[in-house]
């Protein structure tokens, strides 16, 4: 019998638990304290829909079920792809006591949320996360966005599910490629908070490229724990839970600067987390065999380790500039101070990250 465990995001009356486990698809009733008998419109992709939405109607029950199919890619996660959502619920009349359900990846899940967090002033959602990086990362914490021309996630809200059903048997259609992306995600959390997790992760890089199911299933329950315990902690990302974006605006401006699309998300935060690792020791912070062992992780793990060479710094520093996290013109950055200890801070010399850029680009 496969594992199954259940966390809980602790939000005072709007905590709500993460459902993990394989099978979970077939387990009748599973959803129902979360529904009771509420209409549900569920938001898919055309990949993950073919895949997992009969499986997920058939454990719905005899309700009304109407659902969507977005075209797939982090290029549709706009606001024309979240009108699309948001006409298909205005014409089915759908009530503010009606469920939205996310099946599928980030993407889906961002954009279902936001639509969620928009129609009627908020309907109540249920995230279904297909892949890796979604069941670690996105799923969790009820971040919802859209992108815009002039930046990611630019357009969004906090909306927090009912619910996160994580069944850890859709993974075994993510190509490997999507599911090297979301260890990327798993290796931040040991990073930012738990060195004894990512010790865990270099014994076990092997078995989890190989998807052994226990060793998945640990890394899938111990990220969602710790990423549930800084969410309760910092819910709207005031203090602690920036520290969740280790490597992130290092790897937002890899994604804008290749092209949204030619590299995975994860794969951008792996190359940025070698950088956020690289400007730690420039400051004094790591030590320079903390590096070695972050990269050689990464490397394990198949996921890139230095950003492409072909940027220039001049267009680099302009995409961290557009980050969100850019507060009063300074760009805050997560610093680590040892595997598993890290903290978020604009002050730091403004040459120091000029030079980095330059050596970690001009190569
Ligand atoms: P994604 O949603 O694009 O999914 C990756 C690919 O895998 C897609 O082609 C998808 O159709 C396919 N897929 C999904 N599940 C599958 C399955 N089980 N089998 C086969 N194919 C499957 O990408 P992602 O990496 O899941 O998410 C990236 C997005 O998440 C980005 O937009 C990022 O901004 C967002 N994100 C949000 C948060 C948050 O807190 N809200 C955190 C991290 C990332
Ligand atoms: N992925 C960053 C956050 O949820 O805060």
């Amino acid at each position: 019998m496969s594992e199954q465990s259940e966390q809980i995001v602790n939000l005072g009356e709007r905590s709500y638990p993460l459902l993990i486990g394989g099978g979970l698809l077939q387990k009748n009733g599973i959803l129902d304290p979360f529904i009771a008998d509420a209409d549900v419109f569920i938001v898919t992709n055309e990949v993950v829909g073919p895949l997992y939405l009969q499986s997920l109607t058939s454990l719905l029950g005899a309700r009304r079920i109407d659902s969507i199919e977005l075209p797939d890619g982090e290029v549709f996660k706009t606001i024309a792809t979240f009108e699309s959502i948001i006409d298909r619920l205005v014409a089915g009349r759908y009530a503010r006591d009606a469920v939205l359900m996310t099946l599928g990846g980030g993407v889906v899940g961002d954009i279902g949320g936001f639509a969620a967090a928009a129609y009627q002033r908020g309907i109540r959602f249920i995230q279904m996360p297909t892949t890796l990086l979604a069941q670690v990362d996105s799923a969790v914490g009820g971040k919802t966005a859209v992108n815009h021309a002039g930046g990611k996630n630019l357009i969004g809200a906090f909306h927090q599910p009912s619910a996160v059903l994580i069944d850890t048997d859709t993974l075994v259609t993510l190509p490997d490629r999507e599911l090297r992306a979301g260890l990327a995600e798993i290796v931040k959390y040991g990073l930012i908070v738990d060195a004894e997790f990512f010790a865990w992760l270099e014994a076990h890089a092997a078995d989890l490229l190989a998807r052994e199911p226990a060793a998945l299933h640990h890394a899938i329950r111990r990220s969602c724990q710790l990423k549930a315990a800084i969410v309760a902690e910092d819910e709207r990302e005031t203090g602690r839970r920036a520290l969740l974006n280790l490597g992130h605006t290092y790897g937002h401006a890899i994604e804008r600067c290749a092209g949204y699309g030619e590299w995975l998300h994860g794969e951008a935060i792996a190359a940025g987390i070698c950088m956020a690792a690289e400007f730690s020791v420039r400051l004094g912070y790591l030590e320079s065999a903390d590096v070695a062992r972050i990269s050689a992780l990464l490397a394990a793990l198949e996921l890139p380790t230095a950003p492409p060479s072909d940027i220039s710094v001049a267009d680099f520093m302009a995409a961290m500039s557009i980050d969100k996290k850019v507060i009063g013109g300074e760009i805050r950055l997560v610093l680590m101070h040892a595997i598993g200890t890290a903290e978020v801070t604009a002050d730091y010399p403004s040459a120091d990250l000029g030079a980095l850029l330059a050596e970690q680009l001009g190569r």
